[in-house]
């Protein structure tokens, strides 16, 4: 398990015509085991802070810092689910799963993880099958469940339930929290959607245009009522400042 410590991070994208800032000076705490939801339009720098976090892209400037407890830590298990489950279609979902371990030589430990996560995901009657063969919100199951085999400290989510449907996307939420209740990982789960980022997250952090703009704190449980008050009002306050890019906060590091 890890946290996150983002210290003035930014992101520049040198364009031939113009600089692209990306993210700007963003200062963040993201704690040990907590599920954080990051929500903001299209194009606000979610995929780009995701993709620094998981070094797949480098940052212009600032600090990110790791830390276990008290201590900073140099290479946590970072890994990193996307909108597309991006199997490979010759390989059965058994397989599939196994991608994650290909550096693990005990074949017997292997197993125990593939076993292990395909019972938790409820994959198990669909080893064999090929990604072909399977539902859209399964196949994301299985993205889901190769994640999960690597044993990550960190598990970051960019638009994972996307392109599913609601009825599909409703269950994977639950599974995606009850994982995280029973595992205890820290997530860092990208959204658009204002009720999927108060449903899943402890915390809810606005990006707006390269800034954080917002910060909440959630006191409910995971099982929310997304119709009480409480819920009703925080929505309210979210979706102003997603659309508002005055105000702009930039250090949640408290
Ligand atoms: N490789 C890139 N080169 C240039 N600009 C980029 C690149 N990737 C992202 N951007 C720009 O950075 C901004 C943030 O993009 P992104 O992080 O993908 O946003 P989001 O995931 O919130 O939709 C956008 O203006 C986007 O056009
Ligand atoms: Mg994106």
């Amino acid at each position: 398990m890890a946290g996150i410590q983002l210290h003035n991070l930014s992101k520049i994208f040198k364009l031939k015509e113009e600089d692209v800032v990306a993210l700007n000076k963003i200062n963040l705490n993201i704690k040990d085991e907590s599920f954080v939801t990051i929500v903001g339009k299209s194009g606000c720098g979610k995929t780009t802070l995701l993709r620094i976090l998981s070094s797949l892209e480098s940052k212009s400037e600032g600090e990110i810092v790791f830390t276990q407890g008290n201590t900073v830590i140099t290479s946590p298990k970072i890994a990193i689910v996307f909108q597309e489950p991006r199997l490979m279609p010759w390989l059965t979902i058994r397989d599939n799963m196994k991608l994650s371990l290909i550096k693990i030589k005990n074949r017997h430990e292997v197993n125990r993880r593939v076993d292990h996560y395909l019972e938790l995901l409820d994959l198990w009657r669909f080893q064999d099958a090929y990604p072909n063969q399977i539902s859209g919100g399964m196949a994301q199951r299985v993205a889901l469940g190769r994640t999960l085999c690597y044993e990550p400290d960190i598990i970051l989510m960019d638009e994972p339930l996307g392109a599913l449907d609601i009825y599909n996307r409703k269950i994977l939420q639950d599974e995606i929290i009850k994982i995280f209740e029973n595992c205890k990982k820290t997530i860092v789960f990208v959204t658009h959607d204002v009720d999927e980022a108060l449903y899943m997250g402890q915390q809810v952090v606005v990006m707006n245009n390269g800034n954080l703009v917002n910060h909440m704190r959630i006191s409910e449980s995971h099982s929310k009522d997304m119709n009480s008050h409480e819920m009703k009002a925080l929505k309210r306050a979210l979706t102003h400042s997603i659309m508002d890019s005055r105000i702009i906060r930039n250090d949640f590091s408290a």
